[in-house]
């Protein structure tokens, strides 16, 4: 072999191994190694467009706009159009979005056969990622999306199914399990109505549709959350887009991240009347125990999403002779701010979504799906900016076990 020049960065003087010779390069910069970061509260993992958090200041915009302005004016569709293309869409961009959406609301008859199979009494959000997960089984551009511009291209076209479709898996699968004739989609109808058509056999009102847009809207994208970051792992490894989504939506399930909103409502079921509101919310405050629907990894000031469905709640409870919801929220919220403010704990989103999706005849057990319906959005544009710009996601854990540890023989162990 002859005699051949590389570089390295590590070693600083020239090593001869055999006949080539190791030449290291002018010194680079090498990390200290590792950080522990327990929770990843200080780790930037990815770039995003879609959505900027000031959680210190409570804002939070999608693609520079305040979702404030964005739960006033705009839709589900539009806010759609406007995270996966950083742009607010021209009409006929926004038409060509909903049109293709709206091709993609049926699913498979297989799938109508699948659910008809579930078990009555399954956890709607199990039912949901199965759900997704076997989407994968019928589509034969399942594996096609990728880094290039094609397998781009592929990762888009399966965003739209996959938000086109989750709301016909969720309401059907509410329908079989009370026993019900499933109801197909409505290809004329916008997401918000399609949804609560096909949940209820019946048009909504627009109000009703408008109430249940406004809730897509605002959970469409937060940054990288804990379901958004599993989706980002998951695509980060060049899987597919319906593996991606089936983490996520496993991911939203928990208690401490989307189921929260069920137990906020749970939570009101339980303490059932104003008068009892300030017993149990000090008992659980004294007790040590989370108060559902409060607190955030990144606002430390109140959620503008819990801003904005605050007053929208009042009105919607008010509308549906559901005041008293309201008002022992509203109590809650009192009573925790007095003793928690100070140390950044506010209302979460989740906290009066409970309330608006209750009134807008949503049951309890069906909420967290909501919020996939509408996450959905947000963790396929965050798939295809990982795909844009990938990395495989893995980071280190901190080994705290023994070492040099001796192999003993089965006989000998106790
Ligand atoms: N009720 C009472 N105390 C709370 C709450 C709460 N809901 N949330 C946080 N605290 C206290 C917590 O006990 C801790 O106190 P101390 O310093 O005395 O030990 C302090 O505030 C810091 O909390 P943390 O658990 O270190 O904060 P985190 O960033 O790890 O957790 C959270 C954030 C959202 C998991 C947590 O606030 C929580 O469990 N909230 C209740 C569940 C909930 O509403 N989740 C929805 C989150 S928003 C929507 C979403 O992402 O899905």
């Amino acid at each position: 072999m002859n005699s051949t020049t590389v570089s390295a960065n590590i070693t600083p003087t020239p090593v001869t191994i055999s006949t080539m010779t190791i030449t290291p390069a002018a010194p680079v910069s090498v990390p200290s190694g590792p950080i522990f970061d327990k929770g990843l509260a200080n780790t930037i993992v990815a770039e995003t467009q879609m959505s900027f958090i000031d959680g210190g200041k409570g804002v939070l915009e999608y693609v520079g706009i305040e979702i404030d302005a964005l739960a006033r004016n705009s839709t589900f569709e539009e806010t759609v159009y406007l995270l996966w293309n950083t742009k607010l869409p021209t009409k006929a961009e926004l038409d060509g979005l909903r049109s293709a959406l709206q091709a993609e609301y049926e699913i498979p008859d297989a799938i109508y056969d699948m659910i008809k199979s579930f078990p009555r009494d399954a956890v709607p959000m199990h039912a949901l990622r199965t759900l997704v997960s076997a989407l994968a089984l019928h589509d034969l551009d399942a594996d096609a999306c990728g880094t290039d511009a094609a397998g781009l291209a592929a990762a888009k076209r399966t965003s739209l199914r996959l938000v086109a479709k989750t709301p016909t898996l969720i309401a059907n699968f509410d329908r079989h399990r009370q026993g019900k004739a499933f109801v197909r989609p409505n290809t004329s109808f916008d997401i918000a109505t399609n949804f609560l058509w096909m949940l209820n056999g019946e048009k909504p009102t627009e109000a009703m549709s408008r109430g249940l847009d406004i809730c897509l809207i605002l959970h469409a994208d937060h940054g990288l959350n804990a379901s958004t970051f599993a989706a980002r792992v998951t695509i980060a490894t060049l899987s597919d887009m319906y593996s991606a989504m089936t983490t996520a939506v496993g991911t939203l399930k928990g208690p401490l991240h989307g189921g929260a909103n069920e137990e906020v409502m749970i939570m009101l079921d339980e303490i059932g009347s104003m008068d009892k509101v300030e017993s149990f919310v000090k008992g659980k405050l004294e007790r040590k125990e989370l108060i559902m629907g409060f607190g955030h990894r990144v606002y430390k000031a109140y959620d503008p999403r819990a801003t904005y469905l605050k007053t929208f709640a009042k009105q919607i409870a008010t509308d549906t002779g559901n005041l008293n919801l309201f008002n022992m929220s509203q109590g809650i919220e009192e009573i925790v701010l007095a003793a928690k403010a100070d140390k950044g704990i506010f209302p979460n989103v989740d906290f009066y979504s409970a309330t608006t999706y209750h009134c807008l005849g949503i049951k309890t057990d069906l909420f967290t799906c909501m919020f996939a319906m509408s996450r959905m959005s947000g963790w396929c544009g965050h798939c295809i900016e990982q795909l844009q710009d990938n990395r495989l996601i893995r980071p280190q854990a901190k080994y705290t076990g023994p070492h040099a540890a001796p192999y003993v023989a089965t006989a000998d162990r106790r």
